[in-house]
């Protein structure tokens, strides 16, 4: 039977989800422009618009200490490890409003379905929105499931500061998730499955004209942050032969990235420098000190260490041409994520039941998945967006595709809790 799911609705609340937004919309059809950083009063007026959303459908709601929130669809078999679903709703600086939301709001359109439909799931079905998947923030990307799976020490989590120095515990605590965060890691056998939904960031789907992907691996990312410390001053007055100008030598470190994942010649690899702090940062004041932020990406972890590799030898040679010191801090260095093949079978064969055409594909975005992969087994469910684009404001998914998603979702979610 085709699970009835309600397509206006899912736009309704996925045009209301992106007026939760620190930037004014742009105004073009069908692209928002959406800023939603964490524990900001954005991301806590969405929060608040979620749970009305979690109860109206008759959910039991929990938060953990760092704001994960769970909405439990009970089962016929409360007992029994429940299937789960969800994604984050927070979005970086000028992004797009399907990142992470159509895995939230998608999940509950997929338990609403099943509801309208008379289903009765023997395991119970929990809906998953995970704080920070982003990195804007705190600096390290899927901080909620890190912590959920107890791949991040919770002492070192509640130290992490924020931008303005301020520590996530200090954060949280503001925004009403005062707990202890050693009680966010969830067992080994809570979950018996999961299964996320999530635009693809990619253009492959629309490239094949295809509807549906399934996720069988997530590539492996890791971020380091690097501090250059150089010579300032007056930028009349300090002669060109005296300078040791630390915004010059970021520049050289920055294109030695872009050449490290060129070398390597695997389509897998990429390497990113996303954020550059100037110190003090005046046009007449030669930089003293420059703060990067690089993100680096492989499906071979291996290979992505060898791009490490290069970096650092570029740095050394930077430091002792150009006289300044070069810290690095590591952030994050994750391995990449194997979906279950059970649950990717059940996703084939929601596909082939539903008529829906599809392929196999590695993420090379990160997702909440990855983590939730340690302590069970997943699998993620890919829709097209247009043009592949993402994290821009004019990412954008069709209400059809966005629905073929939730009816392959709920189908699985069905399959997964018998
Ligand atoms: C997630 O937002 C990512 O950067 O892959
Ligand atoms: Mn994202
Ligand atoms: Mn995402």
């Amino acid at each position: 039977m085709n699970l009835p799911v309600d397509t206006a609705k899912l736009q309704n609340e996925m045009d209301t989800l992106a007026g939760f937004t620190q930037v004014e919309q742009t105004g073009r059809k069908g692209e928002r422009a959406v800023t939603r950083v964490v524990f900001t009063d954005d991301d806590m007026r969405a929060r608040a618009w979620l749970k009305s959303l979690y109860e109206d459908a008759g959910l039991a709601v929990r938060e953990d200490a760092v704001g994960n929130t769970f909405a439990r669809w009970i089962g016929s078999e409360p007992d029994l490890p429940a299937v789960g679903t969800g994604s984050h709703t927070d979005a970086i600086p000028h992004a797009g409003m399907y990142d992470g939301t159509l895995g939230v709001l998608g999940g509950l359109e997929a338990i609403r379905a099943m509801q309208r439909a008379g289903v009765k799931p023997r395991r119970s079905i929990e809906l998953v929105m995970f704080t920070s998947e982003e990195p804007t923030r705190f600096g390290i990307g899927c901080l909620g499931s890190r912590l959920l799976a107890g791949t991040l020490d919770p002492a070192r989590a509640d130290a992490l500061l924020d931008k303005d120095e301020l520590p996530l515990r200090q954060v949280r605590e503001a925004a009403g998730f005062a707990g202890d965060l050693t009680q966010v890691k969830l067992p080994a056998d809570y979950y018996s499955a999961w299964a996320e939904l999530h635009i693809e960031q990619g253009p492959l789907l629309e490239c094949d004209g295809l509807q549906i992907g399934v996720v069988t691996h997530i590539a492996a990312p890791a971020s380091y942050r690097f501090t250059i410390e150089g010579f300032g001053g007056h930028a009349g007055a300090l002669l060109m032969p005296h300078r040791r100008d630390a915004l010059c030598a970021a520049a050289e470190i920055i294109l030695a990235v872009e050449h490290a994942a060129l070398a390597t010649a695997a389509i897998d690899t990429v390497a990113t420098v996303g954020t550059v702090k100037v110190h003090p940062g005046a046009v007449n004041s030669v930089p003293s000190r420059v703060d990067l932020e690089l993100d680096v990406r492989d499906t071979d972890p291996d290979r992505r260490d060898t791009v490490m590799a290069q970096v650092r030898k570029a740095i050394a040679d930077v430091q002792e041409r150009r006289g300044v010191t070069v810290r690095e801090e590591e952030v994050n260095a994750d391995a990449p994520a194997t979906s279950s093949r059970a649950i990717v079978a059940s996703i084939e064969k929601a596909c082939e039941s539903l008529g829906l055409s599809h392929r196999r594909m590695v993420s090379r975005a990160y997702h909440d998945s990855l983590f939730v992969a340690r302590i069970a087994p997943v699998a993620m469910i890919f829709v097209p967006c247009r043009g592949g684009v993402s994290h821009r404001p004019d990412e954008f998914a069709t209400v059809e595709a966005m629905t073929d998603g939730v009816r392959v979702l709920a189908e699985t979610l069905r399959d997964l809790a018998g």
